[in-house]
This record gives structure tokens, sequence and C-alpha cells, in this order.
């Protein structure tokens, strides 16, 4: 009987996930049932938001994870079965090396991006928080919080890409500025570096626009100091609390200026693309155009073999790496 490989959760983490927190799990390839194909994963991502998923809390968009569950996340991999072997597609069934999807769960990839790997940037989320829940308009300055993420490596780029004349982000790791601002950014505020407040103000004289915000804690202060009459802010992340060294990293609390708010009339929004299929067909097309044309790229480290994933996880956790992150299994 052929066999594959797969990553389980091996004991809730205290605190940040470690490596033994996963393991790796050799077993039999799965045999579709009705309205199921068999895909044959190629890549998928190691993500942030899977801390809070390990921790085994319900409640978050996806669902918790306990001992012995295999991880899951969005992969890309080739059908094996159904009417179009060799179809790729796109799921939510990575952390395998073949994963049975289920008929209504597989959204063929198309030709439409050069790169498969390209279908797992974290686009229509950012493309979605900055055209619809904070709309960026000719001239603004947006700050990205967490600028250097999956996410945020984005949506600085897409910031521009939608006509601010500025865009500062912020990151915990100094090696990384410099990174960013080869992406584009005009000005990085570093987390450690003295209050971001401060910094933010130095970076983004003319006031804040617009607030993509992976962090919250200190940079959402931050913001709401520096941002602008109507100013629009998308919350997206929360990886102050999310990353918490202690905790479940299911809360993220924060000291904001609610007076501030009011003020200013900031919109401030709770933002989930969700599986809005429109969004990402528009965010497919737009981004295969600015690909086309050199003006976006798809920041982001690949890691070979899914043996290395739950190392990759921890270096996802801890900072180490810059944009997304991509097990190939190849
Ligand atoms: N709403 C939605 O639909 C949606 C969809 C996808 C993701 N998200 C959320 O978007 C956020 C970003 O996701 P992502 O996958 O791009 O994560 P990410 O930014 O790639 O997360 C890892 C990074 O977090 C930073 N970090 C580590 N510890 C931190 C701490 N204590 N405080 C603040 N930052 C810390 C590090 O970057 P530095 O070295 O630069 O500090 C690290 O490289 C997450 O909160 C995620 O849950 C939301």
């Amino acid at each position: 009987m052929p066999t594959m490989r797969e990553i389980r959760m091996a004991a809730v983490p205290a605190g940040l996930p470690q490596v033994a927190d996963l393991t790796v799990v050799e077993t039999p390839v799965p045999v579709p049932g009705p309205g199921e194909v068999l895909v044959r994963n190629r890549y998928f991502t190691v993500f942030a938001a899977l801390r809070t998923l390990l921790g085994g809390v319900q409640g978050a968009p996806l669902p918790g994870l306990r001992p012995g569950d295999t991880l899951f996340g969005p992969a890309v991999g080739e059908t094996v079965t159904g009417p179009r072997p060799g179809t790729l597609v796109r799921h939510m069934r990575g952390w395998r090396e073949y994963a049975l999807v289920p008929d209504a769960e597989c959204d063929p990839i198309g030709d439409v991006l050069p790169d498969p790997i390209a279908h797992l940037a974290q686009g229509p989320t950012v493309y979605g928080a900055l055209t619809r829940a904070a709309p960026v308009r000719p001239g603004d300055t947006v700050f990205v919080s967490g600028g250097a993420g999956a996410v945020g490596s984005m949506a600085g780029q897409l910031a521009r890409l939608l006509g601010a004349a500025r865009v500062v982000g912020s990151t915990g790791s100094a090696w990384k500025a410099d990174r960013m601002t080869g992406l584009g950014y005009d000005a990085v505020v570093t987390r450690g570096a003295g209050p971001i407040a401060e910094q933010l103000a130095k970076a983004a004289p003319d006031g804040v626009d617009v607030f993509f915000d992976n962090v919250g804690g200190e940079e959402l202060a931050a913001a709401i100091a520096a941002a602008n009459r109507s100013a629009r802010f998308a919350l997206v992340g929360a990886l102050s609390g999310q990353l918490a060294e202690h905790g479940t990293g299911t809360t993220a609390p924060a000291e904001i200026d609610s007076y501030q708010l009011i003020l200013k009339q900031i919109a401030m929004t709770g933002y989930s693309a969700g599986g809005d299929t429109a969004l990402r067909s528009e965010w497919d097309e737009r981004f295969a155009q600015w690909s086309r044309a050199g003006r976006i790229e798809f920041p982001h480290v690949r890691v070979e073999g899914i043996e290395q994933a739950p190392a990759a996880l921890r270096d996802v956790l801890t900072g180490r790496h810059f944009g997304a992150v991509v097990v190939a299994l190849e």
C-alpha cells in the first residue's frame, strides 16, 4: 500500500509552539470516497495564525486543533483522481503530501498567474482590506504594521500600486528594514528601537490616512495618535497577542485613546476576506497584470521537504523569515 507523510500535532504547546509539539507521521495514501478528490500537494504555507489553532481554541475563522490532528492550511496541488487528473487546484488541506479534498473545496487555479506558488500569496485579504475596508486614495500615507510578514509584505506593495504617496511599515527585526525599503516602503519603524509613536511621527510627518494593522497593541495606539482626520483603519491581525510568548495567543489587549477616534472621525474596521470568490478572482486578475509588468512580487522563503515544516513553523513564529514561508514537496 503506498504511503505518504503528514504533520500532526503531538502535544498542546506550552507558550509558543516548538518543533517537538509537531510530529512527522507516515500513513497510507487515502482513497477518495464519493464527492472527494485525491490531490498530490506541491506547496503549502506555514503561517503565524497556526499558533492560536495549535492552542486548540475554537471561535477563530479556522477550527482549533487537538493532539493527533493533522495540521492544515492553504495549499496548491495537482489532482490525481476526478474528471481531469493533473489539474492544479488550491485548497486548505496542506501539511500532508496527499490530501483528500471535497469536490466543493477544490479551486482550480487555471493559468492566470505565471507561477502556481503565487496562488499562496495573501493577496485577497490585503486587496480586500485596502480596496474595501480601508480604501487607499491617491496621495495617501499608509502605515502597515507587521510590514515584513506574509501579509504585510504584500500590503506595502499594494498600497503603493493603489496610489499611496508614502508607505511606512513596522517590523520587530532590525535586519528586515533594508528588505522592506527594497520592496517600496519609504520608511520603517522598529519595535524595540524606542516608542513606536515617536518613530511613526517622524516616519509619517504628514500623518497617517490608512492603517493596515497586523499587530495591534502599541502600534494601534501609535497609528491613532498619528492619524489624520477621516483616516481609515483595517484591523487584519493582532500579532502582538497572537505571538505573545505566554498564554494561548487569543487576546491582544491595547490601550488606545478612544477620544481621538471620535475627534478625528476615524473609521476602524475588523476585516476578513473569508471566502469571497469574486474578490479572489478580481485579485488574481490584477496580481497577474502587475506581476507581468514587474510591479509586484510575492516575497517568500521556500523550504524544501515536508520534514522541514515543523522547524519552519518555529522560525515563522520567531521572526526568522521575511515574507511568506512555503514548503515545496516537489
Ligand atoms: N483577517 C484575515 O482574513 C487574515 C488572513 C490572513 C492572516 N491574517 C492575520 O494577519 C496577520 C499577519 O499574518 P502573517 O501570516 O503575515 O504573519 P507574519 O507577519 O508572517 O507573522 C510572523 C511575523 O510576526 C512578527 N512577530 C513575531 N512576534 C511578534 C510580536 N510579539 N508582535 C508583533 N509581531 C511579531 C515577526 O515579524 P517581524 O520580525 O517583522 O516583527 C514574524 O516574522 C496575522 O495576525 C494573521 O492572523 C488575517
